[in-house]
């Protein structure tokens, strides 16, 4: 085929897809690269981590983000890579933590219910029980719970700083209280807030320490492709130590750039996204990202607001960050709300565990989207009898 005609097709087929630009894409924790990062992305997309040795000025890079990453997160000379995205780093996280205790036959690791689904593709990969704490009514992690599921098993537990469904943050500070005095990794997943959690103490909001500030914390992820506006995948796991990693890479003796451990799950794996993301945070800054988060914090702000004028749904927390769960007055499930919204093009994350819709207002939705989306909620809630 010419190359015309495969560009034409590809833009016919490809039309198919949904586009963040259109307004409808209210369930997605990513959102459109910056374009000066797709730009750099272009021009790198070749350089390959797997082999380091090659790419050493690309690997040099890396470990300078990591460690400027580690700043945001409140630590000292952090380590760390990039990774496809929260799942692997999550899964990387509870090898180390399985690692940690080669002593217990059977381990286990203590996750809040909240926790995402990464933990148990993790589990099912390494053969690790995952032990799950109850919510509480106001979704909230059960302490008590949590605590009463930490045995002699327990190799890891995992806190999460912006969960998947709320953007709720769980109580770092008492969950590691709850282990100083034993042998147990504790990883903190902030996938999602680790990107938003920074800026908005920065903008004044009161947020409990949940990062290397605590002690205990041995491991974070954050991930640049969510609200770091970083390339698609660019996932980023942080650890407080280089000890922590010492049993834990695979040597790979016959690289082209030399022998070189692997933390990772892949083994090729993009040097573009990281280059970008270096491109992206310094040309960002602070400055940036704080502009970046008010905008999307003044509209959930404003979402909220227009949920609390509708009879018959609600939200189903106040909200700590950039996502919003609307649940039914009454209880019922939010499943036939939902396929309503699919009919109208609203795509939406559904949480059928928490009956709630979930909304995350990224950078890409706008005020003017919300605005629409309301109009819809009135009229379904309405036809639906939701009243
Ligand atoms: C809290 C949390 N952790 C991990 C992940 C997984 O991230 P990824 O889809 O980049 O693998 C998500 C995804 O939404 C998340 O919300």
């Amino acid at each position: 085929m010419k190359k015309e005609d495969i560009l034409n097709f590809l833009d016919k087929k490809l039309d198919g897809d949904y586009a963040y630009d259109m307004g409808y894409i209210l369930g997605s924790m990513c959102t459109e690269p910056l374009d000066f990062g797709k730009e750099v992305y272009t021009k790198y997309l070749h350089k390959n981590l797997g082999d380091p040795g090659l790419f050493k000025a690309t690997a040099d890079l890396e470990n300078e983000l990591i460690a400027d990453i580690g700043e945001l997160l409140n630590g000292k000379n952090i380590i760390g890579t990039f990774t496809t995205g929260g799942s692997e780093a999550n899964i990387v996280a509870m090898r180390l933590a399985r690692k940690s205790r080669p002593e217990i036959k059977d381990p286990e690791i203590v996750v809040p219910a909240s926790a995402h689904m990464s933990f148990e593709k993790g589990a099912d990969l390494m053969g690790v029980k995952v032990r799950k704490a109850n919510l509480k009514e106001d979704f909230e992690l059960n302490l008590e719970h949590f605590e009463s599921l930490i045995n002699k098993n327990t190799c890891g537990i995992v806190g999460i700083a912006g969960t998947t469904s709320l953007g709720l943050v769980d109580p770092i500070v008492k969950m590691a209280k709850i282990i100083d005095d034993k042998d147990i990794f504790f990883h903190v997943d902030a996938a999602f807030g680790g990107f938003v959690l920074p800026f908005l103490e920065k903008l004044g909001h009161e947020i409990l320490p949940w990062d290397f500030r605590v002690k205990q914390v041995c491991s974070i992820t954050s991930d640049p492709h969510k609200m770091g506006l970083g390339i698609i995948p660019s996932g980023g796991f942080f650890v407080r130590d280089a000890s922590i990693l010492e049993h834990a890479g695979f040597e790979i003796p016959y690289l082209a750039g030399g022998g070189f451990k692997h933390l990772h799950i892949v083994g090729t794996r993009p040097g573009g996204t990281v280059i970008a993301f270096w491109a992206i945070m310094n040309f960002l800054g602070i400055e940036g990202y704080k502009k970046i988060v008010k905008q999307c914090m003044d509209n959930t702000y404003y979402l909220a607001k227009r949920i609390s004028e509708i009879k018959g749904v609600k939200l189903a927390a106040d909200p700590v960050m950039n996502v919003l769960g609307i649940t039914t007055e009454s209880g019922r499930s939010v499943c036939e709300m939902d396929n309503e919204f699919r009919k109208k093009h609203w795509m939406l994350g559904k949480f059928m565990d928490l009956n709630l819709i979930r909304v995350v207002i990224m950078p890409h939705v706008t005020r003017e989207h919300l605005s629409d989306f309301c109009v819809d909620l009135e009229n379904i809630v309405k036809n639906l009898k939701l009243t």
